[in-house]
């Protein structure tokens, strides 16, 4: 009887577990298409809670729609860590204690790696972050190209050509995502300058926009379907970026189809109409209407909170405007805060500071290896058994990397400084004199250092050097107001804090010098041909300590290659060369006059060297090119041609080499660049080894961008494909024929 009762009672409990699930709504059942989860929520929407979901409730969460039960969103930044919590209201660091996190390199690191699988586990790991932190989009990664090198900001991107740009950035987007976190590629675009970037109006070729500044945001979004997309703060052709109605409806929503949400910068909002109309989703940031003050109320005054509201209702602006808003935010948190299938995340993992390790030693550019006394092996690696006293000298050896910068800093759990990496490398050999100081700003207020404090620590750096067997000073710039940090560029391009004249004493002193360069930024070098070896570190994030010492010593030998070309003096670079309504403009209005000569671009086509170009970097052992061989030597619209070649070690140790493929056009109608990147491949190679690598080119690879047909085009002729391992060195060349 008990029992017959017992399976009633169980038949009754199943019978209602089906009713309710029948009953239950759509937008709740996670196997239902999501369109038709958008549409069954967006039914049962208010108007105010649809316009509740366009703009912040605090300063980085959006809201849901509580009474059914939709989440709100939490947004963090990017790009190269989870940064720390932020209180509601304020911009103050809410001070929690389990936010500390890996932090991961500088994007230029990243894109110097030019190893797309690296990008992924970066992506992957960071992602894992963010979900283990509760946050659902995290605000990265960055891909506004490298125009010159004043930006304050060029250490979040990734590098001067867009096709590596490209390339690298789908796979850190695939990563991220596959953890139901959110991407969001900023900025937006055409946001290449910090100084006026709050209202500069940039006028741009279409040519320009769509050749060199437009690809890196089409692969994320076409390529890589990032679900959110960040609107920039200056001015496209007179509108706002962040509401554009051509950046963002007709190419962004239109040609590429993007169907996710478009999320101002911060504060990047300054019109409701404009907003309602021209394709923005999510305002944050915004000062309430311009007032500087914040109430808890702040956030209704938003331009897309209340006023749209009002215009919602009195018609000015129509319904379905709100509509397809809500429908791309509720579609974003379908793919995030309400995918039960995400998975848990971590945070702070052994794992993920090995990958920030591989990126950093992978990203490493070894610009220079002479030997010091003009005979004799290379500086590098470093040999440990002829030196008992390696000095190492420089601020930026101590100091901490991932504070400052702007909204990418930092707060990690470990960060190993290069003093340290290099002292658990080489034990009590190392001595240490910071030589100069800089103090710590970052939206202003540079720190000013006393003279005689400089001096004295001067002298102490150099007396200490006249005594080493080796220096290796760590220098560079930093994340200081100025230097390479948000709101502000660099007003110098040689290195701050007199390091020029302390490298100058240092090397009088002792010759024997391995400079390592921390920095997102090209910097000139008036010392170059006096050191014997050049090291470009970036910013490295936890593990920076360990990468550099790993390549110093050879335990790993570099492998990393310029995103980005070093002009020898700023006017050698293309922007810069066009003088002040190009750079930085009249602080109304600018006008990119150097159009699609940007980076190696310029440099190759108006024969103005580089110091280091585009591609360019050494490794510990050497590579041997083959001749370049070529499947047909026509091609027709339809086709392609492959290009192979065999590389082979030809050195004594390991190593990893970036084999490049750029196309020239031997003649055209319009002016083309010398020659631009169409492909690489990393490999890896054993001593003696050999592997063959092959490229296939299209038509698509030989065209331009034609402004007045607004297509691309591709112009029967002969082509050649370039092989080399940087963007000068060229080591063999293949030419065919593009026939109608
Ligand atoms: C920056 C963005 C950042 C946002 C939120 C802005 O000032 O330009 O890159 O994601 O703040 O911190």
């Amino acid at each position: 009887m008990k029992n017959k009762n017992f399976l009633a009672a169980c038949a009754l409990v199943a019978l209602s577990a089906t009713t309710l699930h029948a009953q239950s709504p759509v937008y709740l059942d996670k196997n239902a298409p999501i369109e038709e989860r958008i549409q069954d929520a967006l039914s049962r929407m208010t108007l105010e809670e649809k316009v509740a979901m366009t703009h912040a409730q605090s300063k980085f969460s959006s809201p849901g729609v509580p009474r059914l039960g939709i989440p709100e969103l939490w947004w963090s930044d990017g790009p190269h860590g989870v940064r720390a919590e932020i209180e509601w209201n304020s911009w103050g660091y809410a001070n929690w204690t389990n936010d500390s996190i890996t932090a991961f390199p500088a994007l230029t690191c990243l894109a110097a790696t030019w190893n797309p699988e690296l990008s992924y586990e970066y992506g992957n790991a960071l992602g894992a972050e963010a979900r283990f932190r509760k946050k659902d989009v995290i605000l990265g990664p960055g891909v506004n190209m490298y125009r010159h090198p004043l930006n304050g900001r060029n250490f979040e991107y990734m590098g001067e050509d867009p096709y590596l740009a490209s390339v690298m950035v789908v796979p850190y987007i695939h990563g991220v995502q596959e953890n139901g976190v959110a991407t969001s590629t900023k900025h937006y675009v055409l946001n290449d300058q910090e100084k006026w970037r709050g209202h500069i109006n940039v006028e741009i070729s279409d040519r320009a926009l769509h050749e060199i500044y437009l690809p890196p945001f089409k692969a994320a979004i076409v390529d890589g379907q990032g679900w959110t997309i960040m609107g920039a703060y200056n001015k496209v052709r007179g509108q706002h970026a962040c509401h554009n109605e051509f950046l963002l409806n007709d190419i962004l929503k239109g040609d590429w189809g993007f169907d996710g949400v478009v999320v101002t910068d911060w504060g990047g909002t300054h019109d409701t109409k404009e907003a309602a109309l021209y394709g923005l989703d999510v305002e944050m940031g915004s000062y309430t209407n311009g007032l500087t003050s914040e109430s808890e109320f702040g956030y209704n005054n938003y331009y897309l909170a209340d006023p749209y509201l009002e215009m919602l209702k009195s018609g000015e602006v129509p319904m379905s405007t709100v509509d397809d808003k809500a429908s791309r935010i509720l579609r974003l948190i379908f793919r995030t805060a309400m995918n039960p299938d995400r998975p848990w995340g971590s945070q702070a993992t052994p794992e993920h500071a090995a990958v920030a390790r591989s990126v950093g030693e992978e990203g490493i550019v070894l610009l220079r290896n002479q030997p010091a006394v003009k005979k004799g092996n290379p500086l590098l690696p470093i040999d440990a058994s002829k030196y008992n006293k390696i000095l190492v000298v420089g601020e930026n050896a101590t100091r901490s990397m991932s504070a400052g910068g702007g909204s990418s800093e930092l707060k990690p759990k470990n960060e190993i400084s290069p003093l340290q990496g290099l002292q658990a490398m080489y034990g009590d050999k190392i001595s240490y004199a910071p030589g100069y100081m800089a103090g710590r700003s970052m939206y202003g207020n540079v720190d000013v250092i006393p003279t005689a404090v400089e001096d004295s620590l001067r002298a102490e750096a150099v007396a200490m050097a006249k005594d080493a067997d080796l220096v290796i000073y760590v220098g560079g710039l930093n994340k200081n107001h100025e230097q390479d940090c948000e709101a502000g560029d660099r007003i110098i391009y040689g290195l701050p804090f007199a390091q020029d004249a302390l490298i100058e004493e240092i090397l009088a002193v002792n010759p024997n010098m391995v400079m390592t360069l921390l920095s997102g930024n090209a910097v000139e070098m008036p010392w170059i041909n006096r050191v014997p070896a050049i090291v470009q570190a970036w910013y490295l994030g936890s593990e920076g300590g360990n990468a550099i010492a790993n390549v110093l010593s050879g335990e790993v030998n570099p492998s990393g290659k310029l995103p980005f070309s070093f002009p020898v003096k700023l006017e050698d670079n293309g922007a810069i060369h066009y003088g002040e309504m190009s750079y930085p403009g009249d602080s109304i209005n600018q006008t990119y006059l150097e159009d699609i000569l940007v980076g190696y671009r310029w440099h190759d086509t108006k024969k103005i060297p580089a110091l280091y170009p585009f591609g360019y970097g050494l490794s510990y052992t050497t590579f041997e090119f083959g001749k370049p061989v070529i499947s047909n030597k026509k091609m027709d619209r339809d086709g392609s041609v492959e290009v192979k070649i065999k590389v082979k070690n030809t050195g004594k140790v390991a190593g990893k080499e970036v084999v490049q493929l750029y196309v020239h056009d031997k003649k055209s109608s319009v002016l083309r660049p010398e020659k631009e990147l169409k492909g690489f491949q990393k490999i890896s190679l054993l001593p003696g080894e050999e592997k063959e690598v092959s490229f296939t080119i299209t038509p698509a690879e030989l065209s331009y961008y034609d402004d007045v047909r607004h297509e691309w085009v591709a112009e029967p002729g002969i082509f050649e494909a370039l092989i080399g391992n940087s963007s000068t060195n060229i080591k063999g060349k293949a030419q065919f024929e593009l026939v109608n």
